[in-house]
């Protein structure tokens, strides 16, 4: 097959990922979960070709500078493993607002890694997937695998990758605090963390504590002290890169307000717990039966949309591609 579509869903950790081990091969620091959604998707059409060099079209724009070497990098490896020199057309459509923190990179590479690797006529089991999508952006590794994902941290290419892990029903309510791109990407971020942090030593070993308390607890089915995790693990997160110097803060005035208004909630009867990736935006897990009273009630703090745990990448039809808004692949 030249030409192939796939789409994915972003995902929003529960215990986070923030820092690698090895750059090149994007091993993390220590492992992570997340849930991934089902909505947000990005739907990506790759297409081989013999023009001398890829091409990237986001919303159907031409793509230039490092966003576009970035794929070019990411195919490299995919002609890595194939064995094969072609270059590639890539079309993506994105419904996320790109660099808001809404992880749209993770949805991003795990449908490039899915349609990339057809594509080019490789058939990939789900972990080695979830290992060629980790090289394009970490948390892609997640956005392979439906529901909930552990991200096993390894120590090498073969055993760091995501699989399914078994929780209670969850839903999530996202409240939009801004749709502007993020000052400093994660990944200068992380590597600002690491260099002048005092803290990440301790990020370190926590975030494995963190892990393996919250894969004890979706065994368990316990959604209160999931939620519990979920909200320290974030907040240490974000004390951590403000601990950078120079600082980055990622949280907005208004996201502070949504943690404290979500904490009030909790004494009312209504149980949610907060969380942010880095951005401004907030992530807010709920049981299924409180989801709407949520939404309701953080539909003062921005735009809030009611999701819940999504698909992993998946092959689309033909007919699904161009229902996505993706030019049809020539024939
Ligand atoms: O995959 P990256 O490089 O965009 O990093 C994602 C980092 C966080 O979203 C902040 C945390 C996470 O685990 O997704």
């Amino acid at each position: 097959m030249t030409t192939a579509a796939a789409r994915a869903f972003p995902n929003i950790a529960l215990v986070k990922y923030w820092g690698k081990r090895d750059e090149d091969l994007i091993l993390p620091v220590a492992g992570s979960l997340s849930l991934t959604l089902d909505a947000f998707a990005t739907t990506t059409t790759v297409t081989l070709t013999d023009e001398g060099q890829d091409s990237f079209r986001l919303g159907g724009d031409e793509v230039a500078g490092e966003a576009a070497h970035r794929v070019t990098r990411f195919l490299d490896h995919v002609r890595d493993l194939a064995g094969a020199s072609a270059h590639a057309v890539v079309d993506s459509t994105n419904e996320a607002p790109t660099g808001a923190g809404l992880a749209s990179s993770a949805a991003g590479f795990a449908a490039l890694a899915l349609a990339a690797s057809r594509a080019y006529g490789l058939k990939l089991d789900a972990p080695s997937l979830s290992r060629l999508a980790r090289r394009g952006s970490g948390s892609a590794a997640r956005s392979i695998i439906p529901g909930i994902a552990q991200w096993h941290a390894g120590h090498d290419d073969a055993s760091s990758f995501a699989e399914a892990v078994d929780a209670p029903d969850m839903r999530m309510v996202i409240v939009t605090v801004s749709t502007a791109q993020k000052a400093v990407s994660s990944r200068e971020a992380m590597r600002r963390t690491a260099a002048t942090s005092p803290y990440y030593p301790a990020w370190i070993s926590s975030t494995e504590e963190s892990l393996a308390q919250m894969v004890d607890a979706c065994a368990a089915s316990d959604f209160t002290r999931i939620g519990e995790i979920t909200e320290s693990h974030a907040l240490r997160m974000h004390a951590l890169i403000q601990s950078c110097e120079p600082p980055i803060r990622y949280l907005a005035p208004q996201s502070i307000a949504i943690f404290d208004a979500v904490q009030a909630l909790r004494g009312e009867g209504l149980e949610a717990y907060a969380t942010a990736d880095a951005g401004p935006n907030i992530a807010v897990i709920v049981r299924p039966e409180q989801a709407e009273d949520l939404r309701d009630a953080l539909a003062e703090f921005g735009p809030a949309r009611l999701v819940g745990p999504g698909a992993g990448a998946a092959l689309l039809t033909d007919a699904e591609a161009a229902r996505a808004g993706l030019s049809e692949a020539p024939a």
